[in-house]
């Protein structure tokens, strides 16, 4: 349970619904978990036939909780694995919904879902390695396999973002609207899914989604993230984000 994600079902349709605007929808491990909850509740309910994430404010998510990963940095827990590895093996319709920021595991998590509506203001960011990191989420994988090596390279290490306009011409998302009707799009794209044989779309999902190379990966960039996070360089990375200023990782590997 947390009170930052909010969960409901209709008509054959959970939502799941980040809720955390003040921190621009940052994911603590709280919130991970909850989201872990809904989606192994969506598996086993019959009434839910498709899972739409969005987020309530201008964001989507600006990733993981930097003052959790600085806990982790200190011998903490990550709960993002238990999240990427439950969207990762989920088997009916993912669809998601990005108002606005969609940064770190915001962005790696949009290549778990199946359809992808963002708004024109969307900015997706995976800038890993400017946090001393590595890409996770099979995001090393399936990154490059979706967009191309040197697109790919540029996210996890410049930084550089894709508006809403380029998610959808570099094939991450399916339609870019103006800001507000993503949802609406998502939920039209849901309501649609909701009517067909639910049989039918898992094993469409299944023929297309090779799972098990996909954890496979997540398991080696898991291990280095881990070891990343501990890294004086990752420490530097989120306490130049909390102190507010650039990181300076001179003499740090
Ligand atoms: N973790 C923790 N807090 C976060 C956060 C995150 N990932 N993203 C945003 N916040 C918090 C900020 O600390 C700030 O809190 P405060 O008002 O209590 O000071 C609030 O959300 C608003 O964010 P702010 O940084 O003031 O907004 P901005 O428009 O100036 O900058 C970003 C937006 C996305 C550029 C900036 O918030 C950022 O770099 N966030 C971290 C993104 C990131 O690296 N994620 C992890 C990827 S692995």
């Amino acid at each position: 349970m947390s009170e930052h994600v909010k969960v409901s079902v209709d008509g054959g349709v959970m939502e799941i619904l980040i809720d955390r605007p003040e921190k621009k929808n940052a994911l603590t491990n709280a919130m991970y978990d909850a989201m872990v909850d809904a989606l192994a509740s969506a598996a086993a309910r019959d009434d839910v036939r498709v899972v739409l994430i969005g987020s309530t404010g201008e964001d989507f998510t600006t990733g993981n909780d930097l003052n959790d990963f600085a806990k982790v940095a200190m011998g903490g827990e990550a709960r993002a694995w238990g999240f990427i590895q439950a969207i990762a093996k989920f088997e009916k319709p993912l669809v998601a919904a990005v108002p606005g920021l969609a940064v770190g595991v915001g962005m790696t998590m949009l290549l778990h879902c199946d359809l992808v509506y963002v708004a024109q203001e969307a900015k997706l960011s995976a800038p890993f390695a400017q946090l001393a990191l590595v890409p996770e989420a099979a995001s090393s994988m399936l990154l490059p396999a979706r967009i191309g090596h040197a697109k790919a390279f540029e996210i996890f290490t410049l930084g550089t973002p894709v508006t809403g306009e380029g998610a959808v011409v570099l094939g991450l998302a399916n339609a870019v609207t103006p800001r507000g009707d993503e949802i609406r799009a998502a939920r039209a794209a849901c309501a649609k899914l909701a009517k067909q044989s639910v049989g039918a779309l898992m094993a469409t999902k299944a023929l297309m989604r090779d799972t098990a190379p996909v954890l496979e990966r997540m398991q080696r960039e898991g291990e280095i993230f881990q070891r990343r996070l501990k890294s004086a360089a990752a420490r530097e990375a989120f306490t130049a984000f909390l102190e507010r200023r650039a990181p300076d990782f001179e003499g740090l590997d």
